[in-house]
């Protein structure tokens, strides 16, 4: 079992602004979901955990060993999907995996081609091992970010909005791909997609404004909120008044006319019972004060 115990964890960049608060998570085997918007600070985070931007306070602890000021031996372990993973030299995949293998310590040439062949297998990429990288469409180059990713049997995974801009097929397979690989190792996975967590994740927190604001199981995060949601169609119009009488966390066109969902410990006069879901908990939490 791999463990990652991150503790009161601070990032301020130069000129001041601070994109990590104060964070505390223990992370180990499995999918890790880390769920929030866009200027969450999530990027900001996973470049913290594998070396990239020193904290400003805090500690990382893996597998026990602080690597918060001496990333090193995360590096060693460690496999990396950054979110602008995009500049592709015109070289084929496998030879772009063999030079990323040698720069990631792969030093054995033999193991190094039997790592190579293995991963292209293993992200369905065999057949195009000879093709230029900057042809792949956008789920193979994620596929591809992968395989990078594993060289060298990493023990912690990280992958950065892997699935943006991913088609609805290509998105499925590159989940099925994750939720492979996640057996024995740490995978972390950023996204700001409700239905990537929900169907991948064993653990999650969402994110906001540099902090974590809720953790733990997807189903437990759920049942907290049974019996607290509620729905209703409304006229367009009626729309201001609720937003200052109810806690609206979310509104939705169903067949072109306007739904709202709202989280409250009573039940609101005529409002419908609805059986909590995770997007409730995620936008039922970015709607809360901090
Ligand atoms: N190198 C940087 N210098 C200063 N501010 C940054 C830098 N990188 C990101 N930020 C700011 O930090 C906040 C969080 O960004 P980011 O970590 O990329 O969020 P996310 O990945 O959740 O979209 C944003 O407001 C962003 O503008
Ligand atoms: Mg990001």
């Amino acid at each position: 079992m791999n463990t990652l115990t991150i503790n009161n964890l601070s990032l301020i960049y130069k000129k001041g602004y601070q994109a990590v608060k104060d964070i505390s998570l223990e992370i180990t085997n499995g999918i890790f979901g880390l769920l929030g918007p866009n200027g969450a600070g999530k990027s900001s985070l996973m470049k913290t955990i594998v070396g990239l931007q020193k904290p400003t306070s805090g500690t990382i602890i893996f597998n026990g060993t602080d690597v918060s000021k001496d990333p090193d031996y995360i590096k060693q372990n460690l496999g990396f999907l950054p979110q602008d993973f995009g500049v592709y030299p015109k070289v084929s995949a496998y030879d772009l995996l063999e030079h990323m293998a040698i720069l990631k310590g792969v030093g054995n040439s033999i193991e190094r081609k039997s790592q190579i062949l293995n991963l292209l297998e293993k992200v369905n990429l065999s057949d195009f091992r000879k093709k230029e990288v900057h042809t792949f469409s956008g789920g193979m180059k994620q596929r591809f970010g992968v395989a990078q990713a594993l060289l060298g049997n990493p023990k912690i995974v990280i992958v950065d909005e892997p699935t943006a801009g991913l088609d609805p097929e290509e998105r499925n397979r590159f989940n099925s791909l994750l939720n492979e690989i996640s057996q024995d190792v740490i995978v972390i996975l950023s996204t700001h997609l409700v239905e990537d967590v929900r169907n991948l994740c064993s653990e999650m927190a969402v994110m906001n404004n540099g902090q974590i604001l809720r953790k733990g199981k997807p189903a437990k995060l759920i049942s907290e909120l049974e019996n607290r949601i509620w729905s209703k169609p409304i006229d367009q119009n009626e729309l201001e008044n609720y937003y200052s009488s109810h806690e609206i966390i979310s509104r939705q066109l169903i067949e072109r006319e306007l739904h709202i969902t709202v989280f409250s410990e009573e039940k609101p006069e005529d409002f419908n019972a609805v059986h909590p879901m995770l997007e409730h908990v995620y936008f039922h939490t970015l709607t809360q004060k901090p």
